[in-house]
């Protein structure tokens, strides 16, 4: 047993999900405050089973990352880097700060390995995060920036809101995320339907186009939902094609319920939220399927979505993931999640017989 296991998770699994969240991320952030120690747990923790990992021309040390809502402050994102991950993924932020919903709105189901929350966008608001990043990035790792629509903007204006976002988050981002698709902020995954999704997408491409000069592009994603039909994700994908975007972030949590081992009383008493975790695995694994086939393997996909192992990891990259992340995993599995899952995907891949990362990226879904 590890000592995740058998001391940290039975301590912070008898606190408040969100109380546990924010002591394990303080801790994080203060315990490897120095560039020292950072230095040293990352020694440990990293691994590079498949050499450099390019992926929307960015090199990543390897393919696991952490998803967006973890760090969603930007307070520990060096720290998370130094437990392993390939990458990280902070926010969402929004343009204007924002509390996010009323607490308790974080849910632990342990019986089904999955978490429920309605966060809401909870953040110090773009400007602040950007200016966190500007000032603490230390270390060569890849850093995304997830971003949203602000509470208080009307849907029809949510492109503007986005905008003001992106121009404050770009030159401190690697590549830039646009979610679209938390089921807790208001009308948001409207956004994901073709005029509405071309009109944003649209928009933030010109704006990144404009800012990039003579650099290259700086790869912009959009994060969708595991809710979506066949038709929608394939219009989706139409549109991200068309516009020359860098990829899709496949997939954020879902609304449904169904499948659970947990009692039907005990999901209506913690009421609305998108459920993670284990759940959600194959879910989300389908959504990996449909983008591939869409796009014939040539669009780049991060899969996300009830990875704990490291054949979780690999059935996404099967299914034809180019990267993956995870945030439910971390809280059930404890820091060690990356260092784990890398060794375990470089013994599976040997014992494949793979001889690249590339060949076994959609070894499971024939185009
Ligand atoms: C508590 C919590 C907060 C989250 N916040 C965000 C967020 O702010 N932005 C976002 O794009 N995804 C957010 N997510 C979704 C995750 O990034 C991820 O897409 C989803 O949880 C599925 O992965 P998992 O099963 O590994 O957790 C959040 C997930 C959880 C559990």
């Amino acid at each position: 047993m590890s000592f995740y296991d058998s001391l940290l998770k039975p301590l912070l699994f008898k606190l408040a999900p969100e109380t546990a969240h924010e002591i394990a991320l303080n801790t994080l952030r203060s315990a490897l405050s120095s560039e020292f120690l950072r230095q040293k747990i990352a020694e440990q923790l990293t691994r590079s089973p498949f050499g450099e990992i390019e992926c929307f021309g960015l090199k990543f040390k390897n393919p696991v990352g952490i998803a967006a809502g973890f760090d969603k402050n930007a307070v520990a994102f060096n720290q998370l880097a130094a437990l392993g991950f390939g990458f990280v993924e902070i926010g969402t932020t929004t343009f204007h700060a924002q509390s996010g919903n009323p607490k308790p709105r974080l849910f632990r189901i342990p019986t089904d390995e999955a978490l429920i929350n309605r966060a809401g966008f909870n953040n110090d608001g773009t400007a602040a995060v950007a200016q966190r990043l500007e000032e603490n990035r230390y270390g060569d790792f890849v850093l995304g920036a997830n971003i949203g629509k602000s509470k208080i903007v009307a849907l029809e204006d949510a492109a503007q809101d986005y905008l003001n976002s992106f121009n404050l988050i770009y030159p401190f981002a690697d590549y830039v995320v646009v979610n679209v698709s938390s089921p807790n902020t208001a009308g948001l995954r409207e956004l994901q339907r073709a005029n509405a999704l071309d009109q944003l997408l649209r928009v933030l491409q010109m704006r990144n186009i404009a800012l990039s000069g003579e650099r290259p592009i700086k790869p912009l994603l959009i994060k969708i939902a595991p809710d979506l039909t066949q038709t929608e994700i394939e219009a989706v994908c139409e549109i991200v094609v068309n516009l020359n975007l860098a990829g899709i972030i496949a997939t954020n949590t879902t609304v449904s319920r169904e499948n659970l081992q947990t009692p039907a009383a005990k999901l209506e008493k913690i009421g609305a939220g998108g459920l993670s975790g284990a759940p959600l695995r194959q879910k989300s694994n389908v959504v990996i399927k449909t983008i591939r086939r869409a796009t014939g393997g040539n669009l780049p996909i991060i899969g996300v979505g009830g990875i704990f192992t490291a054949a979780d990891a690999f059935e996404k990259i099967a299914a034809g993931a180019n990267l993956v992340q995870l945030y439910t995993g971390f809280v059930y599995k404890g820091f060690t999640i990356a260092r784990d899952i890398n060794d375990g995907l470089e013994k599976i891949f040997r014992e494949k017989g793979f001889g690249s990362f590339q060949e076994a990226v959609g070894s499971d879904c024939q185009i």
